[in-house]
């Protein structure tokens, strides 16, 4: 019991759920855009809110990982450090701007105002996917880059 909430185990397993989490937020998104494509709309609907639910798990466990543990600090230097400054910048902008999107995005879908939700719905998108990837690879810089 203990051994699971020392600050420790907490430092590696929140960072890994967090990623988890974000990932598989981008995995439903992509196969609820191939469903849309396909015009299979209750498939694209529930990949979507299922899309919806990782990410709101993902802020939850964010929040808590920013409250318990100190930053850590990136390892590399030179370029290597100015790669992740400019992706962890684009990361935390886009991951901000997101959120409004994704509800505006969410609440014409939800209300059948299917043409306007298209039409933000392909801005929503690629920012989405694109926070999900560069959310894995600041993850990866941090933890798994040698050094
Ligand atoms: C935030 C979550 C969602 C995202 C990111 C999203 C994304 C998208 C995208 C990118 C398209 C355009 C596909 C294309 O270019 O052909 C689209 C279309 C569509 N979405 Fe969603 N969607 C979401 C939630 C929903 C929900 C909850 C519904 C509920 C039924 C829905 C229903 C539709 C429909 C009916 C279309 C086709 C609209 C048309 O072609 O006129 N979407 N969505």
């Amino acid at each position: 019991m203990i051994g699971l909430l020392d600050l420790g185990s907490l430092a590696t397993l929140l960072p890994i759920a967090n990623t988890a989490l974000i990932v598989i937020s981008g995995l439903f998104l992509l196969l609820g855009y191939a469903f849309i494509r396909r015009k299979h709309v209750r498939r694209h609907r529930r990949s979507m809110l299922t899309a919806v639910v990782f990410a709101a798990l993902f802020l939850v466990v964010y929040v808590t990982r920013a409250l318990l543990l100190p930053t850590r600090i990136f390892a590399g230097e030179g370029a290597m450090r100015i790669v992740y400054l400019v992706i962890l910048g684009s990361h935390t902008i886009l991951a901000t701007t997101i959120v409004p999107l994704i509800l505006l995005t969410l609440r014409r879908a939800l209300r059948g105002d299917f043409g306007r939700h298209r039409a933000i719905a392909r801005v929503t998108l690629p920012i989405w996917l694109y926070v999900v990837a560069t959310g894995w690879l600041v993850y990866m810089m941090l933890y798994h880059l040698p050094g």
